[in-house]
């Protein structure tokens, strides 16, 4: 199963994608996790990325091609993968298509997940993650401590998850990315728009039943 999860910042691709990953026995390949941990590691490229995500803009796809090209030929992504942020431009559609292609391997799914945008900018508010292992929370929808309940590492707040970095990326997401759902459209692959505004388990189940169906 390869697939791809679209929606706007916090609509829950994350956390959608953590579940199905451990449902689908596919590992997630998340290009916002993969430049987090190079920021944080304080590596070339992550010095590169922080500039353009602590202003909600795309970071070039010269940095982003060579590290999910990595990603999917990992040997852990020989069943297939889940992919979460990528792809955001209908250039980066159209060189995941040549990579998987190269790779012999099919695009078996799309998933859009739809949320309002108000709100995501509060959800994004209370959003809180664990640094170590990448679980996350939120303080408005769990009672979320100050440690993770995984790992027992303090939990953080993303520099971008700051009320006008949220809208600049909501910007960004409508006239860059959302138009990826039309160049998906009549491609020949299942395209299934879920509606993301309710519970987890709920939006959870409607996947999997779409997927399955
Ligand atoms: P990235 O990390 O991909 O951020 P994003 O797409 O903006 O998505 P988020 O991670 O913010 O949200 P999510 O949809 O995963 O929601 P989550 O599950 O966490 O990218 C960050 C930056 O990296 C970009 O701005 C860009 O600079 C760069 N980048 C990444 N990929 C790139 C690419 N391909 N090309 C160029 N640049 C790239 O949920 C959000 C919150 O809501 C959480 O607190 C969660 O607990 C809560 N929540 C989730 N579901 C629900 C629900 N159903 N009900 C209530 N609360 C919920």
């Amino acid at each position: 199963m390869n697939m791809i999860l679209l929606g706007a910042p916090g609509a829950g691709k994350g956390t959608q994608g953590a579940l199905l990953a451990e449902r689908l026995d596919v590992p997630k390949i998340a290009t916002g996790d993969i430049l987090r941990d190079a920021v944080r590691r304080g590596t070339e490229l992550g010095r590169e990325a922080r500039k353009y995500m602590d202003a909600g803009e795309l970071v070039p796809d010269s940095v982003i091609f060579g590290l999910v090209q990595e990603a999917l030929e990992s040997p852990a992504a020989e069943k297939g993968v889940i992919l979460d942020g990528f792809p955001r431009t209908v250039a980066q559609a159209e060189r995941l298509q040549a990579m998987l292609g190269d790779m012999g391997r099919d695009l078996d799914a799309i998933v859009e997940i739809a949320v309002p945008d108000e709100t995501i900018v509060r959800r994004l508010s209370g959003r809180r993650s664990c640094p170590s292992c990448g679980r996350v929370y939120n303080v408005h929808s769990s009672g979320t401590g100050e440690r993770c309940e995984s790992c027992g590492d303090a939990l953080v707040q993303r520099d971008d998850d700051r009320e006008e970095t949220v809208r600049r990326r909501l910007e960004v997401y409508h006239s860059t990315t959302a138009p990826l759902v039309d160049h998906y459209s009549g491609a020949g692959v299942p395209l299934h728009r879920v509606d993301g505004d309710r519970p987890v388990g709920e939006v959870q189940s409607d996947i999997l039943a779409r997927l399955e169906s």
